[in-house]
């Protein structure tokens, strides 16, 4: 019998299924959302949104990110945040809260990094308002 932590090319795992598939992603979606909501300079941004369903779009989209077989159905992500003014600051503060959740559910740092990058790449479509100057 072979090793389970062998993998040959052919076979090798997506970073979905490297890190636990489905329950796994639900819970770091889970977890993201409450740093979130719990941060002051985003929470007003949520008022009045439907949890239940922004957070399956956004399980569908991360695992969809991190090679899952799940196809993101949501909006389009420039369509879903367009008229909200989300500044650069913004989109650095939620993509932290997506690392943080990523690093305390031990995800190894090679698979965070390849996430965020993709999640960076999404920034043109949400980011209405330039960066504060320094
Ligand atoms: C970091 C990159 C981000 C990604 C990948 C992302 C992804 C998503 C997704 C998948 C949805 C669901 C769209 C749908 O239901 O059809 C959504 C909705 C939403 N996002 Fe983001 N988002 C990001 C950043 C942000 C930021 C920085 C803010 C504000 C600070 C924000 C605020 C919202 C709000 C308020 C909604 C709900 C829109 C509504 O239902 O009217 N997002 N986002």
């Amino acid at each position: 019998m072979s090793s389970p932590t062998i993998q040959t090319e052919s076979e090798a795992l997506s970073d979905y299924a490297a890190v636990g598939g489905a329950p796994a992603i639900t819970a770091v979606v889970n977890r993201f959302y409450e740093l979130v909501l719990g941060d002051d300079r985003l929470r007003g941004y949520f008022d009045g949104v439907e949890l239940v369903r922004l957070k399956r779009h956004q399980v569908a989209l991360v695992s969809q990110v991190m090679g899952g077989p799940v196809a993101y159905d949501g909006r389009d992500l420039r369509t879903a945040h367009a008229g909200k003014g989300i500044s650069a600051d913004d989109f650095g503060a939620v993509a932290g809260h997506l690392i943080a959740a990523l690093t305390e559910a031990g995800v190894p740092s090679e698979i965070i990094d390849r996430t965020v990058a993709a999640v960076a790449a999404t920034q043109p479509d949400i980011v209405e308002v330039p960066a504060t100057q320094a």
